[in-house]
């Protein structure tokens, strides 16, 4: 896990976002997994800068969300179909038959959850996916208990989720009780990961995740299984990292690596 401490919340931002656009640039069919969220705002501001003032072109890529409220159309502007419309994919040039947030009007919740894994896999497989964290150290939906093999299903939300996001709802109660969330285990088959993070209130997750165990009760700790994940934490999120010396350390020295190995080529070639 490289874990990257950066000084602010816009920083933290722009860095995904730059992390996106070198992805869509390298593969402009990029099968993109996306996130909703305060967290990943700036991201999506960014991005859309990039796409209406540098000619980013998204014309390729297909988006695949991580989850969306069971019960909620579209056009609730609590949905994160609708979130997801009106932060990024309204603004850039996006196809419609590539865009894919799981329905929250399924008839059929549950077959509608293996059609979406179906999806993916046609698609060939997520290759870069963009997680935010919950407080409680979920990833997706994935609510603390989640099996960390599980696959796109619906989920029953924790009272302290339906507690973080009664702010955007006109009272708690309105706050849908259940979610279609891929999987860990879908999360997990994402070629790259990024996890972005920031304030204070994600400290505790974000320290559990990174050096606690790998657990059910923080589902955002399997990332420790994954062998390309990037997090990418303001100094607030990094407050309770106990190494967090050593990941700055590491951030210091990356490219001396390369210095190092230059170094060992130019002697065996005798130079
Ligand atoms: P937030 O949500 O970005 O609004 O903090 C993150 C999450 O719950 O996954």
């Amino acid at each position: 896990m490289e874990v990257i401490i950066e000084p602010t919340r816009k920083a933290v931002g722009i860095r995904g976002a730059n992390i996106i656009a070198d992805h869509v640039l390298r593969k402009p069919a990029l099968v993109l997994g996306l996130a909703t969220g305060s967290t990943p705002l700036i991201a999506y501001r960014e991005l859309i800068r990039k796409h209406q003032e540098g000619g980013l072109d998204f014309s390729k890529l297909v988006t695949f969300n991580l989850d969306e409220y069971l019960g909620l159309p579209p056009t609730h502007p609590q949905s994160y179909a609708y979130f997801m419309e009106e932060n990024l994919f309204r603004h850039i040039n996006v196809h419609r038959q590539n865009i894919h947030v799981p329905s929250g009007l399924a008839l059929d919740p549950h077959e509608f959850c293996g059609s979406y894994e179906a999806d993916i896999k046609r698609a060939g497989g997520i290759d870069l996916q963009v997680l935010g964290i919950g407080r409680d150290g979920h990833i997706g939906f994935n609510e603390p208990g989640s099996s960390l093999g599980s696959r796109t299903r619906v989920k029953t939300l924790t009272k302290e989720t339906i507690e973080d996001n009664a702010r955007f709802f006109e009272a708690e109660q309105e706050v849908p009780r259940f979610a279609i969330t891929m999987g860990v285990g879908t999360i997990r088959e994402a070629r790259k990961i990024i996890l972005l993070a920031t304030g204070p209130s994600k400290a505790e997750a974000i320290a559990a995740a990174v050096e606690g165990p790998v657990a059910a009760s923080v589902t955002a700790s399997v990332l420790q299984l994954h062998n390309d994940v990037m997090l990418i934490i303001d100094e607030e999120a990094a407050g309770k990292l106990k190494r967090r010396n050593y990941y700055q350390w590491i951030q210091e020295n990356k490219y001396q690596v390369h210095d190092v190995i230059s170094r060992q080529i130019r002697v065996r070639l005798g130079m």
